[in-house]
C-alpha cells in the first residue's frame, strides 16, 4: 500500500500528540512524518548500514527503483566500485553520514556487531524508521534473541529507533532474481511495534520489487526468524501468510 498524501497529513497533525506521548523529539518526528508525505510521490533518501551481500542487494533494487540510496559501512572506500556501477543516485559513505542522510535506513551488519554498533549510533538513530535484516544464528548473541525474540533483542540494543525487521528471511541472492517478478509477486515477512514504521517499510519493500507481509508485532518476527518454517521462502503473500499463519493483506 502507498501511503497516501491524506493520511501522511493526518500523521502531520499527529507529531503534537506522538511528541507528548512517546517523549521523541518532535524533530525525529517531523522527519518521520516527511518520509511518510514522500511515498506519495516522490523519491525517497534511503541508507544501508552495511554494504556486503544484503545491504548491496536490496540497496540496489531500491536505486532501480528511483530512490537515492547512501551505502555505508565503515569502510566507505571499498564500496566505490558497487556505487560507480550502480550511477548518479547510489554514492558511499560512513555510518554517520548514512545516517545523516536517510529518511528510513536498512541494518545490514552481522548480528554480532549489534551491542557495539547500537552504542555507536542509536542515539543518533533516534525516531528514524530502521529496517532490520539481521540474523542471529551464527551470532554470540543467539541464546539471547531464543529467548526473548530476535526483534526485541535488535530493540533493546537500539533503544529509541523504529525497528521493523524485515529482509532477513531469504538469501539476497533470492531478493535480487525475484525482485519485480510478475504477479504474484515474491512476499517479504515485516514485523514491528510501531504502526506508521510499518507503513513505510511497506512501502521500501513494495519499492523493492516484492510484497509485504505485516506478520505482527516484532516479538511476532520469531516467526519468520532464520531456522523456523517461516524462513527462506519465495512464495506470493497469500501462501506466505498461510504458512505463517497470518491474514494475508485484502489487495492481494
Ligand atoms: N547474506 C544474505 O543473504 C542475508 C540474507 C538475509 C539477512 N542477512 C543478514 O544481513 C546481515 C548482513 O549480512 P551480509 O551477508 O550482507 O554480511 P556481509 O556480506 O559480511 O556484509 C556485512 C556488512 O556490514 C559491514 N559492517 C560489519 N561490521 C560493521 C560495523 N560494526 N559497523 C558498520 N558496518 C559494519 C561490513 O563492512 P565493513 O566491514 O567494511 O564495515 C559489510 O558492509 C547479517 O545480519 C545477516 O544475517 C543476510
Amino acid at each position: 500500500m502507498i501511503m497516501t498524501v491524506q493520511s501522511a497529513l493526518y500523521s502531520r497533525r499527529r507529531v503534537l500528540q506522538l511528541t507528548a506521548a512517546t517523549g521523541l523529539a518532535t524533530s525525529a518526528l517531523v522527519r518521520t512524518t516527511s518520509v511518510m508525505a514522500q511515498t506519495a510521490s516522490a523519491p525517497l533518501k534511503i541508507a544501508t548500514i552495511g554494504a556486503g551481500n544484503l545491504g548491496a542487494a536490496v540497496g540496489t533494487l531500491w536505486v532501480k527503483a528511483g530512490h537515492e540510496v547512501l551505502f555505508s559501512s565503515r569502510n566507505p572506500d571499498n564500496l566505490k566500485g558497487l556505487v560507480d556501477g550502480l550511477g548518479a543516485k547510489a554514492r558511499a559513505g560512513t555510518v554517520d553520514e548514512a545516517i545523516a542522510f536517510g529518511d528510513a535506513i536498512l541494518l545490514a551488519v552481522p548480528y554480532e556487531a549489534y551491542p557495539q554498533v547500537g552504542a555507536d549510533y542509536a542515539e543518533k538513530l533516534k525516531g528514524k524508521v530502521v529496517l532490520d535484516a539481521g540474523n542471529a544464528n551464527r551470532s554470540s548473541l543467539f541464546a539471547e534473541t531464543q529467548e526473548n525474540g530476535v526483534g526485541v533483542t535488535t530493540a533493546k540494543y537500539f533503544p529509541g529507533v523504529r525497528i521493523v525487521r524485515a529482509f532477513n528471511a531469504a538469501n539476497h541472492r533470492l531478493f535480487t532474481s525475484n525482485a519485480n517478478r510478475p504477479a504474484p509477486r515474491m512476499a517479504v515477512p515485516i514485523a514491528g511495534d510501531d504502526a506508521e514504521a510499518l507503513e513505510i517499510a511497506k512501502t521500501l519493500v513494495s519499492s523493492a520489487g516484492f510484497d509485504p507481509l505485516v506478520v505482527g508485532s516484532l516479538k511476532d518476527a520469531d516467526k519468520f526468524a532464520m531456522g523456523t518454517e517461516g524462513f527462506g521462502h519465495v512464495l506470493p503473500a497469500v501462501e506466505l501468510a498461510a504458512k505463517l499463519g497470518v491474514l494475508a493483506p485484502a489487495n492481494l
